[in-house]
């Protein structure tokens, strides 16, 4: 940090002359010399019929507060600490935390070396090791990433919530491939439900979502589905697909399964389809290094890959 000249001024100021105050109250205290210091002499303090005696400080207490001086100069010409001035040493705040980032990434290349290159298949499995010990040191960090980048969206079991979608069943809005995970990580998503209320009107979101509902909830009124079905091949097939099981390019949920990203009861489906719906996976890129969301995709992917 910079400062402006006159507070540079100000604090060179103030340092200098503490150290010199300083180093006068030592060189007065210490005039007296021990030789003609009177034995019994008091400073004419009492407390309780405590006196105190006008005794000489001793030596090395006296040098260890010259050090102290010597100390303080000595740091103020290596390091920063006169204003602006930057010391002979040129040390920084960032420089050491960089020196110290090298040490942790050095040490993170060497751990992760032994799986990083490997395919995201293959990283999954656990090594044996020659003495039969299982090593799944990938899966562990990935573990570990998860729960402090991922898990307040999707949960600490990666099971999903309202609006998050669960990692672990193998209904995919992106698709379950290893690019497919590490696009959906690295890139983010951006899942947009347009409204069609205007489009559509009061009866034909009504027949839309009967259309839709008989899928999993079967015996919807029957002319209600048909003409529902008709309004969906003008509207929906795009991005929900002609069969309605979804379209993982533009990350179309699947409608036919039980399984909803958003929640669910008896109206929330006709609102949906009125109002529209967006959910957005935060791109990850600039937040973590591509050996760190490989195996974050590694981790994901052993989730339906366990089951
Ligand atoms: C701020 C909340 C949030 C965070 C943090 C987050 N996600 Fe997501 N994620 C979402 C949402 C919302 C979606 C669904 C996007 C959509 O509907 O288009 C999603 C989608 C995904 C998908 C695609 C799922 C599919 O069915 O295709 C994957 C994979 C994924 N996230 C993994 C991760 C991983 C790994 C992390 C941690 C690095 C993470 N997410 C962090 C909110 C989040
Ligand atoms: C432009 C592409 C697009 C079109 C066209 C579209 N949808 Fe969607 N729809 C999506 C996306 C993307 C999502 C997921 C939104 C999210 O990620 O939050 C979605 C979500 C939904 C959901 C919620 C699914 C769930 O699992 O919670 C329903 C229901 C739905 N759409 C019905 C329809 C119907 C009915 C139509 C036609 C009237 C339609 N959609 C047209 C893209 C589209």
């Amino acid at each position: 940090m910079v400062m402006s000249n006159a507070w540079s001024i100000w604090i060179i100021v103030i340092v200098a002359l503490h150290i010199i105050a300083y180093a006068w109250l030592l060189f007065s205290t210490s005039k007296m010399k021990a030789k003609d210091h009177k034995k019994g002499e008091t400073t004419g303090h009492e407390w309780d019929g405590i006196k105190e005696y006008n005794n000489p400080l001793p030596k090395w207490w006296l040098y260890m507060f010259v050090l102290t001086i010597i100390f303080a100069v000595v740091y103020l010409v290596l390091y920063p600490g006169m204003g602006n001035y930057k010391g002979t040493l040129d040390w920084t705040q960032e420089k050491e935390w960089a020196a110290e980032n090298e040490v942790v990434k050095a040490k993170k290349a060497e751990l992760f070396a032994t799986f990083i290159n490997k395919s995201i298949p293959e990283m999954i499995k656990p090594v044996i090791n020659e003495d039969g010990s299982i090593d799944n040191t990938a899966m562990e960090i990935g573990e570990r990433l998860f729960a402090n980048h991922c898990s307040t969206c999707h949960g600490s079991d990666a099971g999903g919530a309202i609006g998050f979608p669960s990692l672990i069943d193998d209904d995919w809005l992106y698709g379950s491939k290893p690019e497919n995970i590490l696009q959906s990580i690295a890139q983010g998503r951006n899942g947009v439900m347009p409204p069609w209320g205007a489009a559509l009107g009061d009866e034909g979101v009504t027949q839309v979502a009967a259309y839709i509902r008989n899928f999993t909830v079967p015996g919807q009124d029957q002319n209600e589905v048909a003409e529902g079905q008709k309004k969906y091949s003008m509207f929906c097939i795009a991005c929900h697909g002609a069969d309605a099981k979804g379209n993982q390019m533009l990350g179309g949920p699947n409608l036919t399964d039980d399984i909803w990203l958003h929640s669910y009861d008896d109206s929330r489906l006709e609102s949906i389809i009125r109002d529209g719906i967006a959910a957005i996976m935060p791109k990850h890129k600039e937040l973590l290094d591509d050996d760190s969301i490989k195996v974050l995709a590694a981790y994901v992917y052993s989730l339906q890959n366990e089951q």
